[in-house]
């Protein structure tokens, strides 16, 4: 049976409007501008209404991805919603808006895989399409961390904002398209960064928001050594599957989580910072949602000529990653 090519048609991007800077963080907990800027990366980062939930995110950009593909929701076989605030335990958040788009053949379901998420749903769908099952999947990376961020706990809540970016994926012309993929885990990382109420082994009570275990905790330091780790092997490893070497990358899309983590990436990748797409001084580390938005922005801005080899590359919560070669 041979398998077919398959690669992106179409890219979307949605961000909240109201702007959460650093000067405003100053004015909430006990931090500032400097701190954040040269130990994150990150100037400021988008927030949710209080109205605003992960389908009303995701539909903006999943309705752009669309367009862009030249596609209708109609024509939809598979939606793929990776995120870890979705807009309730269940139904999906990728049902909710398979309603919302009129997607009326198209299975759905959400993945959590945390801010590796999104590479994670690309393999899975790329599978889909590759040996025929299925002709167009639509893949959303969509977080409201607004939502489980505790804005007394300096750690975190500098880092996380909101956003949606998504991708249409389906057949493209012989010798375009993904390349490989790298996705795994490791569970015994899992307490380092972890949402603890909320589930079965803990419901929501009074007291667990008592002791605000409905925000996230992050062992920040302990999450950052892995990042480093990770993000590099994870980007050799999909290379080494796709035939390619470092020096192949014309463009690096890593997760946006902290600039020292992705100079570090450059780094070990012997990457130069042009070839490189970072918007987490705008928009912070949105989880699942980094990687597709940083994408879009690449796309939008006129970044990608056909041929371009790009890695996307992330980690997170889990412990997970995921990392993938696609020639665009
Ligand atoms: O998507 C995946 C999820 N997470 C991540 O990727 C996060 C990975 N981790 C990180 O990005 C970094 O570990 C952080 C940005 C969270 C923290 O940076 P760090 O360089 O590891 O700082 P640290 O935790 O070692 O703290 C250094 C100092 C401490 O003060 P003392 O104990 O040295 O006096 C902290 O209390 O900085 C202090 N600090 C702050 N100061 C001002 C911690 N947060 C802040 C803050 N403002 N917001």
């Amino acid at each position: 049976m041979s398998l077919i090519p398959v690669g992106v048609l179409g890219t979307g991007k949605h961000v909240p409007e109201r702007v959460l800077t650093n000067f405003d963080l100053e004015k909430i907990v006990d931090t500032n501008d400097e701190w954040i800027r040269t130990r994150t990366g990150i100037r400021e980062r988008r927030i949710a209404s209080a109205e605003e939930a992960a389908s009303d995110l995701a539909f903006p950009a999943a309705e752009q991805a669309l367009k862009n593909a030249g596609i209708t929701a109609a024509d939809l076989d598979l939606i793929i919603v990776a995120t870890v605030t979705p807009d309730m335990a269940f139904p999906s958040t990728a049902c909710i808006l398979q309603e919302r788009l009129g997607a009326k053949k198209a299975a759905a379901f959400d993945l959590m895989a945390a801010c590796s998420g999104f590479i994670y749903g690309l393999a899975n769908a790329t599978n889909f399409i590759t040996l025929g099952t299925y002709k167009y999947a639509l893949i959303i990376g969509v977080e409201v961390l607004s939502k489980i961020t505790d804005y007394t706990d300096r750690n975190t809540c500098i880092l996380f904002g909101d956003g949606a970016g998504a991708v249409v994926i389906g057949a493209v012309p012989e010798g375009r398209g993904f390349k490989s993929f790298e996705i795994g885990a490791d569970g015994t990382g899992g307490p380092l960064l972890k949402l603890h109420a909320g589930g079965s082994r803990c419901p929501s009570s009074a007291e667990t928001i008592a002791q605000k275990q409905h925000y996230m905790y992050m062992a920040g330091a302990e999450v950052f050594k892995f990042a480093v780790r990770i993000m590099g092997n994870a980007a050799e490893e999909a290379l080494r599957k796709a035939g390619l070497v470092k020096e192949d990358i014309d463009l690096l899309i890593p997760h946006q989580a902290n600039i020292r983590i992705i100079n570090s990436a450059l780094h070990k990748l012997n990457v130069p910072e042009d070839k490189c797409i970072i918007n987490l001084d705008r928009y912070g580390n949105v989880g699942a949602a980094s990687i597709p938005m940083a994408l879009a922005e690449a796309a939008e801005s006129g970044r990608l000529s056909p041929g371009d080899r790009i890695v996307m590359v992330g980690f997170g919560a889990g412990l997970t990653w995921g990392a993938s070669v696609l020639v665009w």
